[in-house]
């Protein structure tokens, strides 16, 4: 080869095969991740004449990580979280240490360490978010109550692990491992380690909660309003990848936690569904890479050599967790629908699992074959997974169709889930208010209201949009005194204002604008402006203003020509004024 072009062949190889095989895969109407999974043991394994570059392979797969893992905060909603907390909380944590007992138990019975057992059982007692929303969507279950609370769910199990990762490196020691890369860490005892990590991550999150929030919608925005859909990409990859590396070189926390608190920090942000949509195909593509390389890491003769142990993960996936959440579920009681719901959700492994045996590896706590364990138990699950959803079924029709099993497992039980959909209800409703109050209009309601941006296309409108700053006027109250330096102009959203020339008083509605004139002319205000009643304005600063006039010539000759009618109207004779028909934006 005339030059290095190792990482292309890798990233080329491992997207053919992954599209092939994620092709073949929903053909046979699985999950399209089987496929990669399969891509990735082809690749690393069969390939004749191409050497895989493992360590390549997953850099590439710690970007998919960190992407999903963005996306994960992106879409985390506290509020949500907070309604299934009675379920979700007591359920996913009960449900994960009774895994994780039963697995690591599972584990000593084939003679392996405490610590190889433990994070053995964690990553399986977890199940793949990423599965599960996928499956979800498939069935239009997502936005249904039990769907609901199933994801809930596992997004409690997601931030459980990501406690187990942060805590890892901290404890591997004391398990039986070492500190990363094997050297052997400073000679704290276990407190000392165990604190100094939790006030990294502490300080970490304390900077990310509060600086975050200030500064990262701004930045965000600032990268919006240039209208330039690859700049406005470019920032979010740089937010996501830039604060997780950010976060692991400063605070020494994984680049998960690090996106994980990213994502979450924009979660807020009215630009939150741009930056999802925007991220969405880098992180569709770099998670690909993931579980690609996941599947290179795989031992298919684990299968040949140890059937017993991989019978045993798998029994472990598929039944011991679902009966452990079928029987909490009651416990807590629910109906019998939503602990089926659930059982069917948790019948999986997927990221998280492999994430934390590769942690468990760096720290010579798992053993190889534990890692080809996983990902022998997360490939048959994943691909069973619709199996489970279809079993779940069935056996809710069945209890359905026994009259006193229905009555004590459904009927009896339905208020306690109807409470817990109206405290969803309210939750979504109070997020969708507070989106509200940071929106100031759509692109189709700035064209209804101002006929000036009506023949912008929707996104032009909406890059229009972020320049301008909502403000609210009281009746009375001055918004813009003549003589005055100008520093905004005003569009008109609701209420009314007067505009004062001398004696003349000329009323201006929704969909005008005021406070144009002097920043054209660079002259003092030419009038007073008062609020005749509430409104609300939206405010264009002078820089901004300038910015749009020089974006959109057409708006700009419009403003132009109206400003000059208004300054003509000024300079004639009063009395005639009041007969004149008041110089407003042409509709
Ligand atoms: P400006 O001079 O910046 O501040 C006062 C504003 O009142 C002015 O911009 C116009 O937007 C508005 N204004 C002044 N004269 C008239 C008019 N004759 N008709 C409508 N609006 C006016």
């Amino acid at each position: 080869m005339p030059h290095d072009v190792t990482l292309i062949a890798t990233l080329a190889v491992a997207f053919v095969l992954a599209s092939i095989f994620g092709y073949i895969a929903s053909r046979l109407r699985l999950p399209p991740l089987v496929g990669y999974l399969v891509a990735g043991v082809l690749m690393a394994t069969s390939i004749p004449g191409f050497k895989a570059e493992t360590a390549m392979a997953g850099q590439l797969a710690e970007i998919g990580v960190i992407l999903l893992m963005f996306g994960v905060g992106l879409h985390f909603s506290l509020g949500a979280l907070l309604a299934v907390r009675n379920i979700a909380v007591p359920g996913a944590v009960v449900q994960i240490v009774l895994a994780t007992l039963v697995g690591a138990a599972m584990a000593r019975l084939w003679g392996w360490s405490l610590g190889a057992g433990l994070i053995l059982g964690l990553a399986l007692s977890v199940a793949s978010t990423v599965v599960l929303v996928k499956a979800l969507e498939e069935r239009s279950a997502l936005a249904t109550t039990n769907g609901r609370i199933a994801v809930g769910w596992l997004v409690v199990e997601d931030l459980a692990m990501i406690i187990v990762l942060v805590l890892l490196p901290a404890l591997a020691e004391v398990l039986g491992g070492h500190a990363a890369g094997g050297a052997h860490g400073e000679p704290h005892g276990l407190l000392a380690a165990l604190a100094i990590t939790i006030a990294k991550v502490g300080a970490f999150a304390a900077v990310a909660l509060i600086v975050g929030p200030r500064v990262m919608p701004w930045i965000l925005r600032q990268f919006a309003r240039t209208g330039s859909r690859e700049l406005f990409t470019l920032a979010i990859l740089t937010l996501s990848i830039g604060i997780a590396y950010a976060a692991t070189m400063i605070f020494d926390v994984s680049f998960a936690l690090g996106a994980f608190f990213a994502g979450m920090v924009l979660n807020e942000s009215d630009l939150s569904h741009k930056a999802a949509a925007n991220s969405l195909p880098l992180q569709d593509a770099f998670a690909v890479l993931f579980f690609v390389s996941v599947g290179m890491l795989f031992d298919p003769s684990i299968i040949a050599r140890e059937p017993l142990m991989v019978l045993g993960v798998l029994a472990l996936i598929l039944f011991g967790k679902s009966l452990i959440a079928l029987t909490l579920v009651i416990a807590l009681g629910y109906p019998m629908g939503t602990a089926l719901m659930i059982s069917a959700a948790l019948a999986q492994v997927g990221e998280f699992s492999f994430i934390l045996a590769g942690l468990g590896m760096g720290h010579g706590l798992l053993p190889p074959e534990g890692l080809s364990l996983i990902v022998a138990g997360a490939l048959i699950s994943i691909a069973l997974n619709p199996l489970a959803f279809a079993l779940a079924g069935r056996i809710d029709a069945w209890v359905r169709s026994r009259p006193h099993l229905e009555a004590r497992f459904e009927r009896h039980r339905l208020p306690k889930l109807a409470a817990l959909e109206r405290e969803l209800n309210a939750a979504e409703k109070r997020a969708e208010e507070k989106a509200a109050k940071h929106r100031t209009l759509n692109p189709q309601e700035l064209a209804e209201r101002f006929p000036l941006f009506a023949r912008l296309t929707a996104e032009q409108r909406e890059v229009v949009i972020l320049h301008f700053r909502p403000q609210s006027a009281r009746p009375g109250e001055r918004v813009i005194r003549k003589g005055d330096k100008a520093d905004a102009a005003y569009f008109i959203s609701s209420g009314e204002v007067e505009v004062e020339v001398g004696r003349r008083r000329i009323r201006l509605r929704p969909g005008d604008f005021f406070g144009e004139m002097a920043l054209i002319s660079g002259q003092p205000r030419s009038a007073h402006v008062t609020a005749l009643d509430y409104c609300s304005l939206l405010q264009l600063t002078t820089g901004d203003f300038r910015e749009i006039l020089r974006r959109y010539p057409e708006i700009r000759a419009q403003i132009a020509d109206l400003a000059a009618q208004r300054g003509q109207m000024n300079l004639e004779p009063e009395d005639a004024g009041g007969e004149r028909k008041p110089v407003a934006s042409p509709d």
